[in-house]
């Protein structure tokens, strides 16, 4: 129930305000979010790389529903490139980005998957350019189609475009079966938004669900991206890699920034790759809310803050 109404709290726009002008949040926000600008973002990465952790880039902002703000969006895309590229973070994939196409404009009316899909591939150009990938995050279910669409679209002349995949989806087993091709970076996540039984796995069953797509993934011939701190599935995705026989170079693990940093780092040290999800930017409060909804203890760690410092 408190996962229910914190999902429902990221939509309220009164709620937003409020939080967003409490002059404590921002330093609270900082153990998941290091910044609004672009500094802080390369600040981040930077710190990362120097414990042999890899990243991967969001400029936080979604449901864009205006064509100027989709390319201000795009632009800070091009912007954090170019920054990453300046510091050599880029080449190899060290640093990589993610996009949501609802922020370079999906959601406009009319001409929406048009407009996302051309500003996206502007931004896997920069990303070419720069010797790096962009990976399309997943939004709720009712963007899935469109999305993967983009994605097929997306990867005839830029096939290093990974996507993400939300295992407690029903259709997700078959996605991944479908993109578990040569070349395909496929990123499964449990799945951040709330949705309908009528098109996901509930409670424990996401679990086991997210096994068996990843058992497809690590038995395919792509790029899986292991994105959870859930340590069981960590474990068994070391189990399917070894059973595979995987090169440590062949897949990766993923986390959020702030999250389980000392996992990150045991999984780094031991030789395998591990990517961290860096939000950042001045839109950090639907992130927030969905971080506060996975882990009550996070909700209790912000109010703490805003106590003691408010
Ligand atoms: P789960 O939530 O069950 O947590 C397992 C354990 O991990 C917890 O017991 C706790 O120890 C720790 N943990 C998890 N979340 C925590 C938190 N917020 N704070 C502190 N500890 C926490 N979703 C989506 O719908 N679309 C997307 O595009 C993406 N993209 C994405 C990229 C990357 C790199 C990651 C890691 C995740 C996403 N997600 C996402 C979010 C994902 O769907 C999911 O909501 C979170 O990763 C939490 O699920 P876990 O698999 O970590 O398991």
């Amino acid at each position: 129930m408190l996962r229910n109404g914190l999902l429902h709290l990221a939509d309220s726009t009164r709620v937003r305000d409020l939080v967003e002008q409490a002059p404590v949040s921002r330093a609270v926000v900082r153990r998941f979010v290091p910044g609004a600008g672009t500094t802080d973002a390369v600040g981040a990465a930077t710190a990362l790389a120097s414990t042999h952790r890899m990243a991967t880039i969001d400029y936080l902002g979604e449901d864009t529903t205006d064509l100027a703000h989709a390319e201000h969006t795009r632009d800070a895309y091009l912007t954090l490139l170019s920054a990453f590229a300046a510091e050599g973070l880029t080449s190899g994939g060290v640093v990589e980005v993610s996009l949501k196409l609802s922020a370079v404009g999906q959601a406009l009316p009319d001409d929406g998957h048009r407009v996302a899909l051309e500003h996206a591939r502007q931004v896997c150009q920069a990303a070419l350019n720069a010797g790096t990938t962009v990976t399309l995050d997943m939004e709720d279910h009712t963007t899935t189609d469109a999305t993967l669409e983009t994605l097929r679209e997306l990867r005839q002349d830029f096939p290093d475009t990974g996507a993400v995949l939300q295992a407690h989806l029903h259709r997700t087993e078959a996605d991944c079966a479908d993109l578990a091709d040569e070349g395909s970076r496929v990123r499964l996540c449990k799945g951040a938004y709330k949705e309908p039984e009528s098109v996901a796995f509930q409670g424990s069953d996401v679990d086991k669900a997210y096994v068996r797509s990843l058992k497809v993934l690590m038995a395919g011939r792509g790029y899986p991206m292991i994105a959870t701190h859930d340590p069981r599935l960590v474990e068994i995705a070391g189990a399917l890699a070894a059973k595979h026989g995987r090169d440590p170079k062949s897949f990766e693990y993923q986390m959020l920034y702030g999250i389980r940093p000392e996992e990150q780092q045991r999984i780094a040290d031991r030789g395998d790759q591990m990517r961290v999800y860096i939000p950042y930017g001045e839109q950090w409060y639907g992130y927030l809310m969905r971080r506060m909804a996975e882990k009550p203890g996070n909700l209790a760690f912000f109010l703490r803050g805003v106590a003691s410092k408010g």
